[in-house]
């Protein structure tokens, strides 16, 4: 399987901090990959460092095949990024349709007279993601579902090869969560590679083919036909409790890559 994303021993340093060590893993094409991991893990720095927001120490990175800093705008426009989601302002003078058409053309609040391909676009993202009838309400009046998948549609507008998302269901409630999770796997099948940060560990489990858990040093990264051993749960922390209690979910996981001299 060909790899859209693929980090060998990455280090990467932020003020000072080492954030990453030595992480290795890849994302196949196709493939919908979860991150998983405590606070603080690094699993934000991991996807900044994707996108090459980020310039590891050590190690090498590659998205579709190149470091991604040097990827020209076309192809960085193959890559849809849903970032940490901020509490919104209530009163954000922004409405859904505005937030969509920003993936389209440059960071949120920026929004120029969109072109009628474009409307077009950011109307079929959000008929996709099955908000498109929250269109011309504002962002700020929406719930957390509706507003995740207003930037679930955001990040799709471009028509992206590879999804990033980091946090998507924070603040939106299990029902909506596992909604989400099955409109990405919809999204995958429609051929999307997806690699997404979540603390939904159990329940995440029953959509995507591989984890990879984090935590600075130490990644476990696998498939589900893999076995995850006691000892790897134990040192997971964030993962092992989770890993434990749910044992209807699909065996996940992993084979893990120690640090060297381990
Ligand atoms: N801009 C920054 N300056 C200094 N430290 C940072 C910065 N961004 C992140 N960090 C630190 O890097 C570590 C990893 O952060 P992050 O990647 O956001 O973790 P996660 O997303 O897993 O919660 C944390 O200890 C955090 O405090
Ligand atoms: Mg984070």
């Amino acid at each position: 399987m060909k790899a859209l994303v693929s980090l060998r021993d990455v280090w990467v340093e932020v003020g000072g901090h080492t954030v990453l060590e030595a992480v290795t893993m890849e994302v196949g094409e196709g493939e919908f990959v979860s991150v998983v991991g405590p606070n603080g893990a690094g699993k934000t720095t991991l996807l900044k460092t994707i996108l090459g927001l980020i310039r590891p120490s050590r190690g090498e990175v590659r998205v579709f095949g190149k470091p991604p800093w040097e990827l020209s705008r076309k192809e960085r426009a193959r890559i849809g990024y849903l970032p940490q989601i901020q509490e919104i302002d209530p009163s954000f003078p922004l409405r859904a349709m505005d937030v969509v058409l920003t993936g389209l053309y440059g960071v949120l609040g920026y929004v120029r007279r969109p072109s009628k391909r474009e409307r077009e676009a950011a109307l079929e993202a959000m008929e996709l993601v099955g908000v498109r009838d929250l269109a011309d309400r504002p962002i700020g009046e929406l719930s957390g579902g509706q507003r995740q998948r207003v930037f679930l549609a955001r990040a799709l507008v471009g028509r992206p090869e590879l999804l990033l998302l980091d946090e998507p269901t924070t603040g939106v409630d299990p029902a909506a969560s596992e909604d989400f999770y099955g409109l990405l796997r919809r999204i995958q099948e429609g051929g999307v590679t997806i690699l997404m940060v979540t603390h939904d560990v159990g329940v995440v489990s029953r959509y995507v083919d591989k984890v990879a858990c984090i935590n600075r040093s130490l990644v476990v990264h696998g498939r589900p036909e893999e076995v995850l051993t006691d000892e790897a749960l134990a040192e997971m922390y964030g993962c092992s409790a989770l890993f434990f209690h749910h044992g209807r979910a699909p065996h996940m996981v992993v084979r893990f890559h120690r640090k060297e001299g381990k």
